[in-house]
């Protein structure tokens, strides 16, 4: 049988031309294949006459009245350059906030696709009107669009469609002046966010470790940050022996990729940390058959993690940033860790497997230990799909923050509220640590109880970080969607690389 081209993980959005661009051109004047104009059920939100003349005479039959998600198509309109005109409902203008039109763009463009129409022009509301500032609502607008404008169609033998060439944002001439410099910065952060969702859509057996770190190295290629891949022998000199027993199962090796972006003058270190399981079929505790194919997105938190240090360096932030991603795979066979196995850390502790199933914790503390004795970073922030238990507590869109630091974990959630990429807090309490105690080693990697999994999975982290400042991001639920949403198609969700984006922006250059 011919063998499959492995061409998939490959950084297929780099080198490409810029889509989003900001116009304040004549509307009167301008030939277009498609127009977006939000509407606001009881408001008027655009002050261009002639879109104002467009959405009046949309009213006057009142079929269109701008209630959320109602649409309608005008073709060839008179006095304009444009095929067609797309009105779309935003509701009431009190319940519009940004990720109303993050939405809007994003359900946009992917109708224009399915349409085979190359290029739009999205009219941005006017802020005095919507009431939101327009670096807030043009960001996620554009985000949106650029994002809804990616598809995953590596695996269909005909392409069917393609993402617009092009996406024009129509704006007064000073706002266009203005924030003439935020449609690039939203398409580094994007295009890193794509290729999270690419990474986490490619199958496990197009992304054993090797392949999948291969991939994260060629995407950081170009950038000024030093690659460093430690494999399977030197993770065993080192005593790595968390991740070696979760891998001791599988025919692909592990390996443990450092992706250290250190520009000049660098203030703090941010030390980031990715879960990345290529396929987490629960080992020797091998996982009930529904939804294992799903498994194949365990690798979510080093794709999120590799992608955001990749987008830091894009956009020259100030501070080191450090990503550490451990590449394994968990898969049963004679060879694989057994429950009652104990294993001694890279730290030191020794830990007895109590469910070969609770890997992602294991990984997870040899590289944060190791991120913590070599880097002794400011922050230590690790991103993984570590819990059920998790998505049980606050849903498949909603991510678990867990950390001592007050003011670490406001910042998470807060630029998790802009991005709306949502995080809510969990607690830490000390003496849920008692469940992880094991007859036999210094610590047990699951809990006596069958309760509140997401808290002593994140617990048992804690042992490993000594007193840097930590937080732990359990992106199980958020990671990958089944079915597409408004901006996303179904897979991989790039959930948190724009939101590390935006906490790794907003982080002081100083100590
Ligand atoms: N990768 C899973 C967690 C997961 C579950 C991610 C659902 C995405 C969706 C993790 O490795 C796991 O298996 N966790 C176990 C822990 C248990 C054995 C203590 C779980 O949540 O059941
Ligand atoms: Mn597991
Ligand atoms: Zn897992």
């Amino acid at each position: 049988m011919a063998k499959f081209k492995i061409y998939h993980l490959h950084d297929v959005t780099r080198g490409r031309a810029p889509v989003l661009h900001l116009t304040s051109s004549d509307l009167n004047q301008t030939k277009m294949q498609s127009v977006v104009i939000p509407v606001c059920e009881d408001s008027d939100i655009h002050d261009a006459p002639a879109i104002l003349n467009l959405i009046s005479n949309a009213r006057k039959y009142q079929e269109f009245t701008g209630k959320k998600d109602q649409e309608l198509i005008i073709y060839d309109p008179p006095d304009t350059h444009f095929d067609r005109v797309i009105l779309t409902g935003l509701g009431k203008l009190k319940q519009i906030n940004p990720d109303t039109l993050r939405s809007i763009t994003g359900k946009a463009v992917k109708k224009f696709i399915q349409k085979q129409i190359s290029q739009t022009l999205i009219i941005v509301p006017d802020e005095t009107l919507i009431h939101i500032d327009t670096s807030l609502l043009l960001e996620a607008m554009l985000e949106g669009a650029f994002l809804g404008n990616q598809l995953f169609d590596l695996y269909k033998t005909t392409k069917k469609y393609s993402p617009l060439q092009s996406i024009h944002f129509w704006m007064k001439p000073e706002l266009v002046k203005k924030y003439r410099r935020l449609p690039l910065k939203v398409e580094s952060v994007c295009q890193c966010t794509a290729l999270a969702r690419q990474w986490v859509s490619t199958p496990s057996n197009h992304k054993r470790p090797s392949d999948f770190t291969k991939a994260m190295v060629s995407a950081a290629g170009t950038e000024p940050i030093s690659v460093t891949v430690l494999d399977e022998a030197q993770l065993n000199d080192k005593g790595f022996g968390a991740i070696l027993a979760v891998s001791a199962g599988s025919q692909s090796p592990p390996n443990m990729l450092v992706l250290d972006y250190n520009p000049e003058g660098a203030g703090q270190t941010i030390a980031l940390v990715g879960k990345g399981v290529t396929f987490d079929s629960g080992g020797i505790n091998l996982k009930p058959a529904a939804s294992l194919e799903d498994m194949k997105m365990d690798m979510a938190g080093a794709a999120t993690v590799a992608a955001a240090v990749i987008a830091a360096s894009r956009l020259k932030y100030p501070n080191r940033i450090i990503g550490i991603m451990p590449v394994v795979e968990n898969m049963p066979s004679a060879n694989a860790t057994r429950p009652g196995d104990i294993i001694r850390t890279y730290e030191g502790k020794t830990v007895e497997i109590g469910n070969t199933d609770a890997e992602g914790r294991l990984i997870l503390i040899d590289a944060m230990a190791y991120a913590v004795k070599l880097y002794t970073p400011d922050i230590l922030i690790d991103v993984a799909t570590l819990t059920g238990a998790c998505v049980v507590a606050l849903g498949e869109k909603i991510a678990g923050v867990f950390s001592f630091d007050d003011e670490l974990a406001e910042a998470l959630i807060r630029s998790g509220e802009k991005t709306h990429e949502r995080c809510w807090r969990m607690p830490l309490p000390e003496d849920y640590k008692e469940l992880l105690k094991s007859e036999f080693a210094d610590i047990s990697n699951i809990s006596s109880s069958k309760w509140g999994g997401a808290i002593t999975a994140a617990l048992f982290l804690s042992e490993f970080v000594g007193d840097t400042r930590w937080a732990h991001m359990d992106i199980a639920g958020p990671a990958y969607v089944k079915k597409e949403t408004d901006y996303c198609g179904a897979g991989g969700t790039g959930f948190g690389v724009r939101l590390l984006c935006d906490l790794l922006e907003k982080l002081p250059s100083a100590h």
